[in-house]
């Protein structure tokens, strides 16, 4: 059976993998995907800076060939992402003008959420929002706009696509206790209470050899948040342990609102962390024996 048929059976949604157009034209990662996993995450080119390098135009070709491709082999697809700092074009970082920049956030927004509405399902509204301290990270629209962007970029899409679950989503929220894991639930709560369309909590878990034990109760201190579910979006572990895959794994599953797990690629050739090794496949493209430790504990 596969990773995420099993993860199904276990009362989960799904387990998916990033990937990307140029990695689904190179056997063998689209059997794989096919095989393996249930869900797909585009690597980078649903970023800002992808889709729209210019003002207004948009460079949808990449991120739809993605999408198609997820709709046409049964994959579930999760937007990533429409508001974060990084791999922002300059025109955007460059704002300085409040009610420019709140119109710039609602057009990507609208525009983005609404191309795939009824085929994306899960949307990383906002990414890496939040300092390692719990506070608003410094950014083009924290200076400008405050915490007001959370707000704005929730409601549109809530107004786009009603039935999308959009999620915050941020990394380094491992461990219980941790200055931006207490940062990220009283900010949450704060802004549910206020009203903002938050359902659900991303973390991405890029981690390392020790860090899977404290992941559980890193996750029941995110779903105390008044959220929906919690979700692990990003996995991957360097050396791919197998303890402490099946921990993480084994976390979500005993964290009820936990729903999905996505690890960030198939095979370490491709992985974001070259030298680290942290994926489910080898070089060659290999199960890992972690990946046979997820397969026995599933
Ligand atoms: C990474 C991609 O994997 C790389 O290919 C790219 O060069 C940089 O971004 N957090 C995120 C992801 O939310 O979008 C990042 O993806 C990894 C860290």
């Amino acid at each position: 059976a596969s990773i995420h048929d099993a993860f199904v059976a276990a009362s989960k949604e799904f387990f998916g993998t990033a990937t990307d157009q140029g990695l689904l034209q190179r056997d063998p990662n689209p059997a794989i995907i096919q095989a393996n996993f249930g869900q797909v995450t585009h690597e980078n080119s649903m970023k800002w800076e992808s889709l729209e390098p210019n003002r207004g135009s948009y460079n949808w070709g990449p991120a739809d060939e993605v999408v198609d491709w997820a709709i046409a082999n049964g994959k579930l697809v999760r937007g990533h992402t429409l508001v974060w700092h990084s791999q922002l074009p300059q025109w955007v970082e460059g704002i300085t003008d409040a009610e420019e920049l709140r119109e710039v956030i609602r057009n990507h927004v609208s525009t983005t959420v609404g191309r795939y509405a009824g085929r994306i399902h899960h949307w990383d509204v906002v990414n890496e929002i939040l300092a390692e301290d719990g506070s608003l990270r410094d950014s083009v629209f924290s200076r400008v706009l405050g915490e007001e962007f959370v707000r704005i970029a929730f409601e549109v899409a809530r107004e786009t696509d009603p039935s999308a679950v959009l999620y915050i989503n941020d990394y380094n929220l491992d461990q219980a206790n941790y200055g931006k894991v207490n940062g990220m639930v009283s900010f949450v709560q704060k802004w549910v209470d206020e009203g903002v369309p938050i359902d659900g909590i991303g973390t991405q878990t890029h981690i390392s050899p020790g860090m899977g034990a404290g992941v559980q109760a890193a996750l029941e201190q995110l779903a105390s948040a008044p959220v929906r579910e919690v979700a692990i979006t990003e996995l991957d572990i360097a050396d791919a342990p197998v303890e402490e895959y099946t921990a993480v794994v084994q976390a979500c599953l005993n964290v009820e609102k936990c729903t999905a797990i996505t690890v960030w690629g198939v095979g370490d050739a491709d992985s974001w962390r070259q030298g680290d090794n942290p994926l489910l496949f080898d070089y060659n493209f290999n199960p890992k024996p972690a990946y046979d430790a997820i397969i026995d504990l599933l």
